[in-house]
């Protein structure tokens, strides 16, 4: 069974205003999944590049079908009202996407203020266990056992080292140690865990990544990649939409790595 076969299964993506959330919730909502997007309500420069914005996020043809909510991951207050609203709209929830997330870089770990090391961990654990913790009690709710589910995305970055980007590495691992360990401790409620681990995706993060490392596009990350190409955000949200689907039912605590190859 695919998702189409689950019309009006409901769904909260985090992140979803571009890139590879934006994709996954384009996907979701064609399939005939009720989705509700998550991302900032206003401009945030505070990772030295643009964030995206959930009112101005370009949804095609299925903008109208999608609850567009605005908050910041990061504070438990606007997660609990977005839940809050989740509640309202759809009567509860049945899956979670949590794709929000951001790099930070430019320096090696002796370089990193205490600052910069706060910001990553900011944007990409404590913005998922504020997730976590407002959706998942919707999640436990729901009637579609075996269709309950959590997917994350993480990053190559999340299980080895790349040397200039260390407090977005370190960040990474926090998140695979907390996915693990969440994947365990909702087993027993069935609902099941997993994330994708990305290699270059072409997104803002890749953008911003290329600056990070002064190098002149985001082509010369190709290299790392054994396929010898970039990843397009469509080829993560596959992988995402897979680990919804009832084929995934059997896998909780895995990391699908969609890398091209880079994690060899
Ligand atoms: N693009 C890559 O090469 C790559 C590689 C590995 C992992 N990733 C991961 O993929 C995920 C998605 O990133 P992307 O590549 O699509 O980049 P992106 O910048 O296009 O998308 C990230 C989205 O998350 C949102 N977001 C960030 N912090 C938020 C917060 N606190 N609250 C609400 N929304 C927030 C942003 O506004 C943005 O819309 C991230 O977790 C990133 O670390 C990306």
């Amino acid at each position: 069974m695919s998702e189409k076969e689950t019309p009006g299964i409901r769904v909260a993506v985090i992140g979803a205003a571009r890139g590879i959330g934006r994709e996954v919730a384009v996907e979701l909502a064609k399939s005939g999944a009720r989705v509700a997007a998550i991302d900032l309500g206003e401009d945030n420069f505070e990772l030295g590049y643009q964030l995206g914005r959930i009112d101005t996020a370009d949804f095609g043809d299925i903008s109208k079908s999608v609850l567009r909510i605005a908050a910041d991951a990061r504070s438990e207050t606007e997660m609990t009202r977005a839940a809050a609203e989740i509640k309202t709209a759809f009567g509860g929830l049945d899956q979670l996407v949590v794709a929000a997330g951001g790099i930070v870089g430019g320096a090696t770990l002796l370089q990193s203020d205490p600052a910069s090391l706060s910001l990553a961990l900011q944007f990409n654990l404590l913005s998922l266990h504020n997730s976590v913790r407002a959706l998942v009690p919707l999640i436990y709710d729901s009637p579609l056992l075996g269709l309950r589910r959590i997917v994350a995305v993480a990053s190559v970055a999340g299980s080895r080292p790349l040397a200039g980007i260390g407090a977005y590495v370190a960040a990474k691992h926090a998140v695979v140690g907390y996915l693990k360990t969440l994947a365990l401790e909702l087993a027993e409620v069935d609902i099941t865990v997993n994330w994708v681990s990305p290699g270059s995706t072409t997104t803002a993060i890749l953008v911003r990544s290329a600056e990070l490392y002064g190098l002149e596009g985001v082509d010369d990350f190709a290299i790392h990649h054994p396929l010898g190409r970039l990843l397009a955000p469509s080829e993560v949200a596959a992988g995402v939409i897979f680990l919804l689907s009832a084929a995934a039912s059997a896998i909780t605590g895995t990391d699908l790595y969609i890398d091209a190859g880079m994690h060899l």
